[in-house]
């Protein structure tokens, strides 16, 4: 049964106009996550995507990747991995650095909550440059698994994310929700 559920999610998306800095335009889910209908709506659509691509595991990135994908995972009745910034994971970790505009970055992830079997879906919130996801896909084959796909609830089209995670992905779908 097919919905279409992006009139209802755009319409929980507030444009912050100037944040984090002048001239960008915030997509702030917060309106989102606090409807519970639309939040349901979401996370449905992104199990149902985890479970058409045969995923055994979902990777959540820091920090909205965690709200969206941990009831996803449950959803879906899926394991969780969080993939966070640098220095915060307790465990043996892997890391893999990455260019911003200006400087670098680095995630990490348990190497351990990985295995070669897994097939992992990434969620993430927004799709803007692609370096975190483009990351975020080497990170997982690097610990051996398989890249199931990547599911955002929107994609910043402009910026052209979608092109620059074309090799990362390596024939695995992309699906977003929303671009904008
Ligand atoms: C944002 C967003 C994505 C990433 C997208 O996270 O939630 O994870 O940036 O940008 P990219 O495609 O250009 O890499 P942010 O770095 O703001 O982290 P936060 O959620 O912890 O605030």
């Amino acid at each position: 049964e097919l919905t279409d559920i992006t009139g209802l999610l755009l319409s929980r998306i507030r444009d912050v106009p100037d944040h984090p800095e002048p001239g960008v335009v915030f997509k702030d889910i917060t309106p989102l996550l606090a409807d519970p209908v639309a939040f349901a709506a979401l996370t449905d659509a992104l199990a149902e995507f985890a479970e058409g691509v045969g995923a055994t595991k979902v990777v959540g990135l820091e920090a909205r990747g965690f709200i969206l994908g941990a009831p996803v995972a449950l959803r879906a009745g899926l394991g969780f991995v969080p993939v966070r910034k640098a220095g915060k994971l307790p465990g043996a970790t892997l890391g893999q650095a990455y260019d911003l505009e200006y400087g670098s970055a680095e995630i990490e992830v348990h190497a351990e909550d990985l295995t070669p079997g897994d097939r992992v879906l990434v969620v993430d919130d927004v799709l803007a440059t692609g370096g975190t996801a483009e990351a975020s896909l080497r990170l997982i084959r690097r610990a051996g698994a398989q890249v199931a796909g990547l599911a955002v609830l929107m994609e910043l089209g402009f910026l052209g994310g979608r092109a620059k995670l074309e090799p990362a992905l390596a024939g695995a779908p992309l699906r977003s929700l929303l671009t904008v």
